[in-house]
């Protein structure tokens, strides 16, 4: 197969499922219980139409926008998820140099198979990045700690908390498939070996390790006193959550529901979207992901207020298919949609998205 042949993020996605097969293929790409969530996330784009104006002179159109205080080439990131070894043996190394090309950030889950600085310094020997350590609220405190110092040694600008994940969500195919990772691969910032995360299942190894005694007051002013990077909430949903977030004084909230693996039945992440956007009034910064799978899905949320948008499976997607060159290909397709989409919408600048270039729409079938 050549490149040739994937001219969408839908086409990749194909062309990586068949490579994957079932039990990693259905691990990355599942949901939870009943796949409303996962599915709703990308079908929810389709409430919305473009208002494209015309005759605007967009020969020198600018997508980028600034992030963790250093410019990116468009508002776009990869999301931390785990395990991405399974997918192409250089895994996370791989996404951090394909994103350090294409100008864009990526999230580091604790759930990689390579270690902060070791994921780090892939990216920067390909150029400038910059990276967010994805945390989970341990129950081992004192490992925890390790982990934030070292990321904040290793030059990573912002912690995200991840919020949405006391216990695990069901995740059936796990369970048929009595999924476990591949022999050889560790989870190093767990400090968690291939003999100890092959004895249990992944269902396992979460409720062992994370802390659902956590709590608002508990995390944030913790964490805050242990380290200088940002502090981020992944998995806000709602405008109570903002507002409790801006409280707290953290610098940002991404608009999140874990891509559908966590609860299944909550809001599409476009859908929640606007009540975060519209309780923030400008106080916090705010990202979102799920179901991003096209350059016009980045611009609708956009317009409806949010600062970036990040993507997981894709970036799985582009690993499994071609390793390095398979990511660097997702996001050269998601920017160029990106940069078509400003343009044919008269869009010179990101800051010219705004919610007059957006439509509901009210069409048979659609809401
Ligand atoms: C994830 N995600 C995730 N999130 C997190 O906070 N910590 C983690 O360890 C993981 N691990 C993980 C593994 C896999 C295989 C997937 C697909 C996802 C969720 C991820 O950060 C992000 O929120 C979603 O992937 C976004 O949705 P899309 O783009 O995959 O639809």
């Amino acid at each position: 197969e050549s490149h040739e042949t994937i001219l969408s993020v839908a086409d990749l996605e194909k062309a990586a499922s068949k490579k994957l097969g079932k039990t990693a293929g259905e691990f990355y790409n599942s949901g939870s219980t009943d796949q409303i969530t996962i599915r709703e996330n990308s079908t929810a784009f389709s409430k919305y139409r473009l208002r494209p104006r015309v005759l605007v002179d967009v020969s020198g159109v600018d997508t980028s926008t600034e992030v963790f205080g250093r410019k990116i080439s468009f508002p776009l990131s990869v999301s931390p998820a785990g395990l991405q070894a399974m997918a192409s043996p250089e895994g996370e190394l791989a996404t951090s140099r394909a994103c350090a090309k294409q100008g864009v950030n990526m999230g580091i889950s604790s759930y990689s198979n390579y270690s902060i600085e070791a994921v780090r310094s892939a990216g920067l020997s390909a150029g400038p990045m910059s990276h967010a350590i994805q945390l989970y609220t341990m129950k081992n405190r004192a490992l925890q700690e390790h982990i934030i110092k070292n990321a904040e040694a290793a030059g990573c600008s912002a912690i995200l908390l991840t919020a949405d994940s006391p216990v695990l969500g069901f995740r059936y195919n796990e369970w048929r498939n009595d999924f476990r990772t591949p022999e050889g691969l560790d989870f190093p910032i767990l400090e968690q070996t291939s003999e100890d995360i092959r004895r249990q299942t992944h269902d396992g190894v979460f409720l062992g390790f994370n802390d659902d005694s956590h709590s608002w007051d508990r995390e944030i002013p913790r964490l805050r006193s242990l380290t200088k990077m940002e502090i981020w909430i992944k998995g806000v949903l709602t405008a109570e959550d903002t507002e409790l977030a801006i409280r707290h004084g953290c610098d940002g909230i991404i608009v999140s529901n874990h891509g559908g693996r966590q609860l299944d039945g909550v809001l599409a992440t476009l859908d929640a979207l606007p009540e975060c956007v519209e309780a923030a009034q400008g106080r916090i910064r705010i990202h979102v992901d799920g179901g991003f799978r096209s350059g016009t899905d980045i611009f609708k949320a956009l317009a409806l207020g949010a600062e970036c948008c990040w993507v997981g499976r894709p970036a799985i997607w582009g690993l499994a298919y071609d390793g390095e060159a398979g990511v660097r290909l997702m996001l050269e397709t998601m920017h160029s949609e990106f940069r078509r989409c400003m343009q044919l919408t008269g869009c010179k600048t990101v800051k010219n998205i705004t919610k007059a270039s957006l439509a509901r729409y009210n069409g048979d079938g659609v809401l």
